[in-house]
């Protein structure tokens, strides 16, 4: 090989890596999920990033299932999402967080065996500020073949999930994904127009750095988080670690800072709102299987976020979510109150 043709990295597409890494036994629709999902990533990444040029800024004026304002780029990127997988025969269901009921498969095509849920857009209310915003996505398998298509497919634990991930719309875009081999990063060259692999092996570093919480909710909080989140910035004694906090109010940018730095994100229960704000099904499950892929834990307090099966698609929970030991060390606040 001459030198100009030596390079000091290799270059790894998301193509060529989900082709590595795809099992003997694989027949490729899982494999083409993945592509799918990474088409709707670039597709959306190219409207996030005109937002404050074109005129899909500000809202629908419609209200999406939680009661909440839907923007003009939540409704893009569900369709885009929905449409780029609903004639696949890859997928048999689809739920996402913009619409109340399951997402069927059009009659006129075929149902897969693979169920896709997702949030399309997360931290929805950052568009208009310039702010990072994501896509959250779960992949499961369809828990009975010949019924498949129910809604009984997507209501299931998030420790039966075969891969999750997300997108992150920031100052680059980037997909983050698992199929439980690892948690793998990839950086879009926005002018070739391709992901490619930036981020190998993610894990939580040691030692963390970061806290995440809305505390304009501290007061609506148990006494035992209330502690937590003391101990977090050394206002409780002991050995607490002393953490600086960032909060963007984006689920997956609060998420991917803490991945990569080391730290904990909480969402918790409330007063009068004990579920917390974030969805289970679409929101929490997969990102505690990627913590759990990345050395780190999920919890809701109580018990691990990967074990509680949805009993409806909008369900919420209390999230924290991080390092292992500072999830385990919430869970010891909890329980002592
Ligand atoms: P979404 O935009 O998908 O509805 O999610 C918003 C969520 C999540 O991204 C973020 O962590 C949380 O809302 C922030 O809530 P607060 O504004 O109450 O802190
Ligand atoms: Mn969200
Ligand atoms: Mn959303």
């Amino acid at each position: 090989m001459t030198n100009d043709m030596k390079f000091t990295r290799k270059i790894v597409t998301i193509e060529r890596f989900i082709l590595e890494h795809q099992p003997d036994y694989a027949r490729g629709d899982f494999t083409n999920l993945l592509y799918d999902i990474a088409m709707a990533a670039k597709m959306i990444a190219n409207k996030t990033t005109r937002a404050g040029l074109a005129d899909i800024l500000g809202s629908v004026g419609n209200t999406n299932v939680q009661g909440e304002e839907q923007q003009r780029l939540d409704v893009y990127a569900d369709k885009t999402i929905y449409r780029l997988v609903d004639h696949t025969n890859r997928v048999c269901v689809m739920a996402s967080e913009e619409h109340e009921d399951i997402l069927e498969i059009p009659p006129e095509f075929q149902k897969g065996r693979y169920v896709l849920v997702y949030d399309p857009l997360d931290g929805s209310s950052n568009i208009d500020v310039n702010i990072s915003i994501g896509t959250i996505f779960g992949v499961f398998k369809c828990v009975d073949w010949a019924r498949r298509g129910r809604v009984e497919d997507c209501l299931q634990a998030g420790n039966q999930l075969l891969a999750a991930g997300y997108v992150l719309y920031g100052s680059s875009t980037m997909l983050v994904y698992s199929t439980g081999q690892g948690v793998h990063g990839f950086t879009l060259d926005p002018h070739i127009g391709e992901f490619l692999l930036s981020h190998p092996n993610i894990r939580f570093p040691e030692p963390p750095q970061y806290y995440s919480v809305n505390h304009g909710n501290f007061s609506k909080w148990s006494g035992g988080t209330q502690d937590f989140v003391r101990w977090l910035h050394g206002g409780y004694g002991g050995d607490d670690p002393q953490l600086s906090e960032r909060y963007i109010g984006s689920l997956v940018a609060d998420f991917h800072r803490n991945l990569l730095r080391g730290g904990v994100f909480l969402y918790p229960g409330e007063e009068n709102k004990p579920e917390g704000k974030i969805r289970l099904l679409y929101e929490a499950a997969p990102l505690a299987f990627l913590a759990q892929q990345a050395g780190g834990f999920a919890s809701n307090g109580t018990e691990n976020v990967m074990d509680i099966t949805p009993q409806n698609l909008h369900q919420r929970t209390p999230i924290i979510v991080g390092n292992r030991w500072l999830v385990q060390k919430a869970e010891e606040f909890i329980r002592q109150t």
